[in-house]
């Protein structure tokens, strides 16, 4: 069984998915699996990779993918990876996609795959674009009857000729706000606003990554509860819970507080009465089938006091480092992290490509 890791990729989270790709090579069940890692440069270039030990992070200096042999793929299904004009990657059964954000995330390397009928692990083309796209996410929460906190979108076409109506509908909203590119990650590009002077701001800070932005609500004195979701012999199945403790000095789960040391703890399995994390793991997995998931998320929640839920987002292709949330989960729920690798590649074999 030949399988693709495909990792770095164009997005601002281009050396978080390296490290992971590491990660992965070095936990992968060599005897079951031959294993060809492929990284995206950051300008798109696919180059054929080496072994784990260059994608860690080293004295402090990120992994990038700069060098490698020049890997071609073409969208015909039967010989679609080539390395260097020859064929040497033509029987490649599966593709595992450990990209973040944009260009890889959010459909587009999906419908690349699906075109040249490779199965990969994870969600599809429009359950990845869905889940990428925080206005659509809610859309389709709101549809399956899901608890989605009060929000606005403005497009860049209402930005633009008609940024009165926009700010009209954001000072609806009880301050403070979080303004948000919709298709983002890692919390980029986001701030959390308490005067209503600065939000036009961070309006335009958010476009910065993404001309179409999100805004809303500040759940209060809400915690911040997440689950993973696993689909394991063709059945999702929710983890354990885990909680996120920002510390005092973040005032949101912000960028620092995700990737800098000692931003936050990460509790598992979080602390909750059995009832609510019944009725999170219910709302995960109900969020999961909204949006016609494959393979794997992470569903977040903000659990208030009173026990009331509101579902945040899914991440289909969670952090996943054996430190990130979505391998504790599963660990703590009994499937250790080679296990995990194991799983995910079987259920993208099972489900193929295609309508399904
Ligand atoms: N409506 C909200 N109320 C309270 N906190 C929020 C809200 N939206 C976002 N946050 C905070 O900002 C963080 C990042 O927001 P999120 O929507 O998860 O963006 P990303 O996709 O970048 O992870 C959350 O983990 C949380 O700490
Ligand atoms: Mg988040």
């Amino acid at each position: 069984m030949n399988v693709a890791l495909v990792f770095g990729g164009r997005s601002s989270e281009h050396a978080i998915s390296c490290v992971t790709a590491g990660n992965v090579l070095a936990a992968i069940d060599r005897t079951k699996y031959d294993v060809t890692p492929i990284g995206i440069t950051t300008s798109g270039r696919w180059l054929l990779q080496q072994g784990h030990e260059r994608l860690a992070i080293t004295d402090g200096v990120l992994p990038e993918v700069t060098s490698g042999d020049e890997v071609l793929f073409t969208s015909v299904p039967g010989a679609p990876v080539q390395a260097d004009g020859r064929d040497p990657l033509a029987d490649i059964d599966v593709v595992f996609p450990l990209l973040h954000g944009p260009w890889g995330e959010d459909g587009t390397i999906q419908g690349l795959l699906e075109l040249a009928s490779i199965p990969y692990v994870g969600s599809g083309v429009y359950a990845s674009a869905a889940s990428m796209d925080k206005v659509h996410m809610k859309a389709a929460f709101r549809a399956a009857g899901l608890p989605v906190g009060p929000y606005v979108a403005i497009s860049d076409r209402e930005w633009r000729t008609d940024r009165a109506a926009a700010l009209a509908r954001v000072r609806a909203l009880t301050l403070p706000v979080f303004v948000k590119p919709a298709r983002a990650g890692s919390s980029i590009g986001i701030t959390r606003v308490t005067d209503p002077a600065d939000l036009e701001a961070a309006i335009e800070f958010a476009r910065q990554h993404d001309p179409k932005v999100v805004v809303e609500q500040g759940i209060a004195d809400a915690r911040e509860i997440e689950c993973a979701v696993l689909v394991r012999d063709g059945i999702p199945a929710a983890s354990v819970l885990g909680e996120i403790r920002v510390h005092g000095e973040h005032t949101f789960y912000d960028f620092e507080a995700k990737y800098l040391d000692d931003g936050a703890d990460l509790i598992v399995p979080a602390e909750l009465p059995t009832a609510v994390a019944d009725r999170v793991r219910a709302t995960a997995l109900k969020a999961f089938a909204a949006l016609d998931c494959e393979g794997l998320a992470r569903v977040d929640f903000f659990v208030l006091h009173d026990g009331g839920v509101i579902v945040n987002e899914v991440n289909t292709m969670p952090g996943f480092t054996p430190i990130s949330m979505f391998p504790r989960l599963w660990a703590a729920s009994g499937v250790p992290y080679p296990e995990l690798i194991d799983t995910l590649i079987t259920d993208a074999l099972r489900r193929g490509t295609g309508l399904r």
